[in-house]
């Protein structure tokens, strides 16, 4: 009676260790599935703008010699210039969102042949839609700022 009394107290904290060290594997599980739904998520979610503000300065408008149009990659963005006009044309691609890049003709996506014209317009290839304009305005200290939240209807330029 005596023996049985010890082996119980004995095997009794085995047994809720055993238990929860289970649980705190099945925990690690749980987890480790929820933190790789949490980076499949960030990884999948399009960033187009690489966590930057989408408002942003991108210098002054003599910095874009009319018939100019200069790709600003990392801002996923290219100002055009012509005469006194300027004009902020979205550079991701609307297929799955490559970087697209301006061509002779107006813009080429690398990877799966989307052409535009000049002003964002599809010309060929999987591209669904147009590219997006973004406003553009002159800030009091002279320099032009794009605002991605802002989108404004194709050919609509801003005077500088
Ligand atoms: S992502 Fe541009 S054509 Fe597919």
């Amino acid at each position: 009676m005596g023996m049985t009394a010890t082996e119980t107290r004995s095997t009794e904290p085995q047994i809720g260790r055993r238990r929860f060290l289970a649980w705190l594997s099945g925990l690690g599980i749980a987890g480790s599935a929820a933190l790789g739904s949490l980076a499949t998520f960030f990884f999948i979610r399009p960033r187009t703008t690489y966590g930057q503000p989408n408002r942003f300065k991108i210098g002054r408008p003599d910095e874009f010699p009319s018939g100019s149009r200069i790709a600003i990659d990392p801002k996923r963005v290219c100002i055009v210039r012509e005469g006194n006009k300027v004009a902020a044309i979205s550079t991701t691609c609307t297929h799955l969102g490559c970087i697209i890049a301006p061509s002779a003709t107006g813009f080429q996506c690398p990877c799966h042949g989307s052409r535009f014209d000049v002003d964002g317009n599809v010309t060929g290839g999987p591209a669904p839609k147009a590219l997006a304009w973004y406003a553009v305005t002159l800030t009091p200290s002279g320099e032009l700022e794009v605002d991605k939240d802002n989108e404004i209807q194709t050919g609509t330029y801003l005077s500088v």
